[in-house]
């Protein structure tokens, strides 16, 4: 089920298309939040005065581990948790004071499958267009089953379907009513391989077609891949967001991994000023760099080793991926949490 819409309010038919009158479209940000806190009845502060743009077109992806805030900040944002202060607007449309124009630019592609089991998915991803008030439109639902790979599934009842086939039709039902923004919440938990590439190349021929992407998940390779924008959310507050080059560049640290002919016991003396330390039982010498430093040091090392005799026999470089700077942002480091399983 959509959240927040009842079937009652559905009935009236209304009249798509309205021109683009006179309203003032912001051409930068679709999704503004302001203030934003959100307390649950248990007391317990899930978000902290949260402040996010989303721009308009964008694949913004929300990465956090999990409690983090994520699920209740697009609830907030969809009408489906009340927040305790602050705005958010939806293309100008205030999600309080103008909820149904904000929620029918939004689809929602919710964490937990849920389905009505006895419809067919024909029938289910269609009522769901016309609870936005949507007229019929076969052709459209036809397009999003074919590229869900979800055709031949139509006249199935949505009990008989697979998990990944279930969660194909939530993405179908999410965009049955040809949203602006579509959110999709930790879309890939559980999912297959074949899912996942059916669902991100939607995703993409979506934003080509200029709706804005905005996604939660704590698989970094996905954020890494997908995402123009990062935001970064760790126990209800945004601690980064940036353009995903730019927070690979800034952050990256590159690794120069030196395999030894003779090990070392330590490092020796005259290499001090270098970033250096041993692996491998001293087989290897571990030069860590600043990708974006002028100089990276990689040349006067390689000299210095020249000049100390010490060879090695093969190297290779490595850089961080957003993975470690993920962990290196949301994880306190002390030593009483190593070794213990996420
Ligand atoms: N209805 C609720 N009542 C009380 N606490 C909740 C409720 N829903 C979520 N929480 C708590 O709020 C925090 C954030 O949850 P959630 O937004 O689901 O995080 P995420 O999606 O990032 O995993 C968690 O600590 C969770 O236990
Ligand atoms: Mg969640």
């Amino acid at each position: 089920m959509e959240p927040g819409l009842a079937r009652a309010r559905t009935a009236a038919y209304m009249p798509v298309a309205a021109p683009l009158l006179l309203r003032e479209k912001s051409m930068t940000s679709i999704i503004s939040i302001n203030g934003l806190s959100k307390t649950y009845a248990s007391g317990f502060q899930a978000l902290k005065s949260i402040n996010l743009d989303i721009k308009r077109g964008e694949i913004f992806a929300l990465l956090g581990p999990n409690g983090a805030g994520k699920t209740t900040l697009i609830g907030v944002i969809c009408g489906i948790v009340n927040p305790t202060a602050g705005t958010v607007t939806v293309d100008g449309h205030d999600i309080a004071g103008d909820y149904r124009a904000a929620r029918s630019l939004i689809g929602l592609v919710p964490q937990e499958l849920t389905t009505d089991a006895f419809e067919t998915v024909w029938a289910t991803v269609s009522f769901s267009r016309g609870l936005f008030g949507k007229p019929k439109n076969p052709a459209y639902i036809e397009k999003i089953l074919k590229d869900l790979s979800l055709w031949d599934k139509k006249d199935n009842k949505i009990m008989t379907l697979s998990g990944g086939m279930k969660r194909r039709v939530l993405i179908a039902k999410a965009l049955s009513h040809e949203p602006q923004v579509l959110f999709l919440d930790e879309p890939t938990a559980g999912v297959d391989v074949e899912l996942r590439k059916d669902m991100w190349q939607v995703v993409r021929d979506l934003r080509a077609s200029g709706v804005t992407i905005i996604l939660t998940t704590h698989y970094i390779e996905e954020a890494e891949d997908m995402a123009d924008r990062i935001g970064v959310i760790s126990k209800g507050e945004i601690i980064l967001v940036e353009n995903k080059a730019e927070l690979m560049r800034k952050l990256g640290k590159k690794q120069l991994t030196l395999h030894l002919q003779k090990p070392l016991d330590a490092v020796p003396a005259e290499l001090a000023a270098h970033n250096l330390a041993l692996a491998d039982d001293g087989n290897e010498l571990v030069f860590t760099y600043d990708t974006n430093a002028e100089r990276t040091g990689v040349t006067a090392l390689l000299s210095d080793l020249a000049r100390l005799n010490i060879r090695f026999r093969d190297l290779q470089t490595t850089q961080s991926s957003l993975e470690d700077i993920f962990i290196g942002l949301v994880t306190d480091r002390p030593a009483a949490s190593a070794g213990v399983a996420p």
